[in-house]
């Protein structure tokens, strides 16, 4: 396994008897720039020092194997590194299409803009030279087929064994160890207060002003219970969107609402979403066709999710009034959370859809799908 700096590797593979874990060295700080001018300056040199890095690790550091399978994105540079040097190994290439790392280029520079026309080439090219495919969604799936003309095997993600739903009293134990404040776990366990999770990278995908805007729109509501949002992560629009939240607490605008920004472990994360009231989702698909892992991990708690759900594939994940519910604008979040909020029967139905979700784990998924259909064909069952 080849692994970015920055990943963070899942305890279970640490240590795994089959697993041998390869790090790639971290990109020097020159050449990470956010400004917009210099990245297509730094770009490029960016990715042809992963482009040197990435084969040195599979081509020496790294044994041959029979199979390669890599997560697209990022794109750039490893489908071409993992190509040629599959080629060169003699090893079968999967590739596991989750996203396209043009649509995600096109935020930043624009969908005309050189760069992106470029990279959609290239993805387009190698991504279909690859042996097999694994689509994160049915929608991805049948892009792929009528655009790349690939045949893709459509596979769900499914939450970790982490991500599970708690009883009463861990969720107590857990409000208590994770909260700011004692007085937070009590309101929230005896239900005067709703405890709200989102999770992010502060990426430009994820418009979390909506959410800050629905907010205030409710602060005032009469008959809402006051609100706890925590939300997890870091990146770049952190600090501007603090300062936001900061700016509205000290003119008294969100009233009865609480918002923490927070950085949690892999497991602390996992323990407040199974203590949470209703997960957030903000997730703006970039292409359309791919899914927000967050609400995966939400549903493995047994957390109803409530999520940006203009896009093509948000149905394909959340079932609407059954484990979770979508809106496309600031009015729509707002009414949500006042119909969910001050309703503990919507909330409840909503819980029990979302329970039955997470019984849906990764072995069954993958046995039946990948596992069969493309690394062990020997063993699926005729049709
Ligand atoms: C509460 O939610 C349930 C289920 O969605 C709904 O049938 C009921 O009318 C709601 N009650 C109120 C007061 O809105
Ligand atoms: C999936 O397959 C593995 C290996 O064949 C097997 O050990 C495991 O029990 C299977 N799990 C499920 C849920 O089918």
């Amino acid at each position: 396994m080849v692994l970015n700096p920055d990943s963070e590797l899942h305890p279970s593979l640490r240590g795994h008897h089959l697993v041998q874990v390869t790090a790639l060295p971290t990109v020097p700080a020159v050449l990470q720039t956010n400004s917009r001018f210099l990245f297509v300056l730094a770009g490029p040199l960016k990715a042809l020092y992963q482009a040197l890095s990435l084969a040195y690790a599979l081509g020496y550091g790294t044994k041959p194997a029979k199979w390669m399978m890599v997560q697209n994105p990022p794109a750039i540079p490893v489908l071409a590194v993992a190509r040629l040097l599959s080629y060169m190994r003699n090893t079968r290439l999967v590739v596991d299409w989750h996203n396209f790392g043009w649509s995600i280029l096109a935020l930043k520079l624009g969908k005309r803009h050189p760069l992106v026309k470029i990279s959609e080439m290239y993805e387009r090219l190698l991504g279909a030279a690859a042996d097999k495919h694994i689509a994160v969604t049915k929608a991805m799936a049948t892009y792929l087929e009528t655009s790349l003309n690939v045949l893709a095997t459509p596979l769900y993600d499914r939450p970790t064994l982490d991500f599970q739903p708690l009883t009463n009293g861990a969720r107590i134990s857990v409000l208590r160890r994770l909260l700011p404040t004692k007085k937070y776990a009590d309101e929230i366990a005896a239900g005067s207060m709703r405890l709200l999770v989102s999770s992010t990278s502060w990426t430009p995908d994820e418009d979390f002003f909506i959410l800050l805007e629905a907010l205030q729109s409710i602060a005032t509501r009469r008959n809402l219970p006051k609100i706890l949002l925590v939300i997890t992560g870091k990146g770049p629009r952190r600090e501007f969107f603090r300062s936001r939240v900061e700016s509205l607490e000290a003119t008294g605008k969100l009233q009865n609402i609480k918002i923490t920004l927070d950085f949690l472990s892999f497991p602390d994360y996992a323990a407040l979403l199974g203590a949470a009231d209703l997960g957030i989702c903000l997730h703006q698909s970039t292409s359309g066709l791919d899914l927000p892992m967050k609400v995966v991990d939400m549903f493995g708690t047994g957390l109803p999710v409530v999520g940006w759900s203009d896009y093509e594939t948000w149905s394909e994940l959340v079932t609407e009034g059954v484990n979770g519910r979508g809106f496309r604008n600031r009015d729509e979040l707002a009414q949500l959370l006042i119909d969910l909020l001050s309703n503990q029967t919507a909330i409840e139905i909503l819980r029990n859809g979302a329970l039955k979700e997470s019984r849906r784990r990764w072995a069954d998924e993958w046995n039946i799908t990948a596992g069969d259909h493309i690394f062990f064909p020997e063993h699926a069952k005729s049709e």
